[in-house]
């Protein structure tokens, strides 16, 4: 082995320690520093001599953005659930059908947290890991170790020395912890897009996910709770566990061995409440007989072990009185009511209010004044109100009634034609919507300027310095310095945020706006249909609904907006103080040889990511479509296209071009 080859796999094994010690231990040894020194350099290294290149290595865990439709692979031994049980009697029972199944033999039972999210099975072989799939339909399921790759704490290869078979199968669950769900739904929310209702349907829409690059950004966690294979260390499950701890696998220090049904009862009690405080969600807890013989004789029934049980914790519901139904009113206007309830513990947090949505929500439900509502937070963390207990409602009270006029301006509420909303219709005089607007203009997918957020933006618009986003361009140090709590720092900031924006492209510019309905992908379509805000203001609403995926609803609201010769003003100053206005050479279409043309992007590619081609087909013009029909102009096959695919091609009779070809049709002319 050459000397390059040592260094490489010293820095691989340092690092994978590190990894396990951090994400596993929650101890790391290396500093933040030394950690990304190393890393810099096994990058290079392995630059330098691809050779060496390993998919396992820890610098392949940021992951790839080419495109891979997943293969389809058959489990070596069958992913079976458990059965459900809802109350400690029933735990009971099953405690007393091990107990006679086993001819009253001793027996030690493994308790444990069940983790809600998605299930994965693991192979690893000579300690490496060599593939992850999903659960699927029990039997088959989705080869996703690409993605699996990205997952801190999975180890891809198995501490040295540590006493690990040769081969086995590892399953556990992944999940996605509460603070990235949080987080990753504010962004979602800020998007347009639409929300993951809990973090096992966000885990679960992760995973699944064709670019792994995208994966690793969303910071998966995940438990390992079962291992098999033939040669397995111990002959019981808790001692495998432990095991398996020490190879390098993230294992719940929830596990217990519990040698009596006193302990499994005392087990439940003290989870029931104390789960609430983990960073992770679960649904309940899993006994297993511990032993291995044990569990073999007990067996399994069509779809369960016998020797496991799950007990699904109740979805928390408290019943709490209606204070008041207050009325808040975003920056485009909407009104959403808002339940005041009396504070009450649920899942750890205490719940004082809750979103009523809309008017409609509070007809259906039939709230009145007073009334004991009763409260729930299930897989989803949002307290959500789910009913009214009117064996308490008090006689005579009278049904909630929604506002007719704004809470803060007065002005006269309007219900846009089919839609459950209440509109302010005083866009530019009403205050929550004008530091709304504030707000979003300077958030970080529109101008991004660091510093200002919903209290500044209320400061800036009290102190009388900030009354519309133009303002902004008008702000110094020196007026900056004269508000509350504000340091030459903390203005610098803002300063600098307010320079740099001027180099936010242009479609970025629309989406700052705050025009109702215009997220960030419609502002990026705008921006290429319109080239410049000249020609996107002198725009009809037919002019615009004939844009690509702009429907009469968008193009009315834009038309509207520029309509506003306060808006109009706003616009020129903006331009004044130097803001983008017109699409940047490089974010303009090469050509129109793909115009009018609906292409299908399927299988996977070698030369460019999904990304970068769908990129090539709007920069030419073209539009990428989802499914096959008979209005699709040709579909962009990389390998493996899926044979449902092919066939409605064939059918259809539509051309099926491939990387090669695509990529010299764009060279032409
Ligand atoms: S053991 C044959 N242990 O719950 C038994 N499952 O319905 C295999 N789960 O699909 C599963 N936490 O996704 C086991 N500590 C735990 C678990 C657990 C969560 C999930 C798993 C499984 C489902 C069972």
């Amino acid at each position: 082995m050459d000397n390059i080859k040592q260094l490489i796999d010293e820095l691989r094994n340092e690092l994978n320690e590190n990894n396990y010690k951090y994400y596993v231990l929650n101890a790391p040894t290396m500093s933040d520093k030394e950690f990304d020194d190393k890393m810099a350099m096994l990058e290079r290294l392995e630059k330098e001599n691809p050779q060496y290149f390993d998919p396992n290595s820890p610098t392949q865990r940021v992951g790839s953005d080419i495109n891979k439709s997943f293969k389809q692979v058959t489990h070596q031994r069958p992913m079976l659930s458990l059965a459900n049980t809802y109350s400690v009697e029933e735990v009971e029972e099953f405690f007393d059908r091990v107990k006679s199944s086993l001819g009253n033999e001793p027996f030690q039972i493994v308790g444990e947290m069940k983790f809600d999210g998605t299930s994965i099975s693991i192979i690893y072989e000579n300690g490496h890991m060599v593939q992850a799939v999903t659960r699927g339909d029990g039997t088959h399921g989705d080869d996703v170790t690409d993605n699996v790759r990205t997952i801190r704490c999975i180890p891809l290869h198995l501490r040295p020395g540590s006493g690990f078979p040769e081969h086995f199968e590892v399953r556990g669950e992944i999940l996605m912890p509460w603070d990235v769900f949080d987080a990753l739904n504010k962004e979602r929310e800020y998007n347009e897009e639409p929300l993951f209702a809990n973090p096992r349907n966000a885990a679960a829409g992760t995973l699944k996910m064709q670019n792994s690059a995208e994966v690793a950004r969303r910071r998966l966690d995940a438990y390992l709770y079962y291992l098999l294979g033939d040669n397995l260390p111990y002959d019981n499950h808790y001692d495998n566990l432990m095991a398996m701890k020490q190879w390098g696998f993230k294992i719940s220090s929830a596990t217990k061995l519990l040698n009596n049904i006193e302990e499994v009862e005392q087990f439940i009690a003290y989870w029931d409440t104390e789960r609430k405080y983990l960073p992770v969600a679960t649904d309940g807890l899993v006994f297993k007989v511990n032993s291995l013989r044990q569990q073999l004789n007990l067996g399994y029934t069509s779809k369960n072990p016998r020797w496991a049980i799950a007990y699904k914790f109740q979805a928390e519901r408290e019943c709490t009185q209606l204070q008041s139904v207050s009325f808040e009113v975003g920056r485009t206007g909407v009104i959403t009511p808002v339940a005041n309830l009396a504070p009450v513990l649920l899942s750890g947090t205490i719940v004082k209010r809750a979103t009523l949505h809309n008017e409609d929500i509070i007809r259906n439900l039939d709230i009145h004044e007073g009334d004991m509502l009763y409260v729930e937070k299930g897989g989803e963390i949002i307290p959500k109100i789910v009913g009214v207990n009117l064996n308490m409602r008090q006689p005579n009270s009278s049904p909630v009634k929604f506002i007719t006029h704004c809470p803060v301006c007065g002005s006269a509420l309007q219900r846009i034609e089919g839609e459950a909303a209440w509109v302010c219709p005083n866009k530019y005089a009403c205050k929550p919507q004008i530091t709304g607007k504030i707000e979003h203009f300077v958030s970080r997918h529109a101008m991004n300027i660091d510093g200002v957020g919903e209290e500044v933006a209320q400061q800036l618009y009290n102190a009388g310095l900030v009354t519309n986003i133009a303002d902004i361009y008008d702000l110094s140090i020196e007026k900056l310095m004269t508000l509350d709590r504000f340091g030459l720092k903390s203005a610098q900031r803002i300063m600098k945020g307010i320079k740099d924006s001027l180099n936010v492209p242009y479609e970025r510019v629309i989406f700052a706006l705050s025009i109702p309905y215009v997220g960030e992908t419609v502002a990026k379509k705008l921006a290429l249909a319109t080239n410049d805000i000249d020609t996107l203001m002198s725009m009809s609403v037919e002019q615009l609904s004939a844009i690509d995926e702009i429907g009469t609803k968008i193009a009315q609201s834009i038309v509207d907006y520029f309509a506003v010769e306060n808006n109009r003003t706003i616009v020129e100053r903006l331009r004044n103080a130097g803001l983008q206005m017109r699409l940047t050479e490089e974010a303009k279409p090469v050509s129109d040889q793909l115009s009018g043309k609906s292409i299908v992007i399927s299988g996977v590619f070698n030369h460019h990511s999904r990304d970068e081609y769908k990129r090539m087909i709007e920069a030419n013009g073209g539009k990428n479509v989802g499914s096959i029909s008979s209005k699709t102009s040709f579909i962009l096959a990389g390998d493996n296209m899926g044979p449902a695919k092919l066939e409605k091609a064939k059918k259809l009779g539509i051309e099926i071009i491939n990387e090669e070809q695509f990529l010299a049709m764009l060279k032409q002319e």
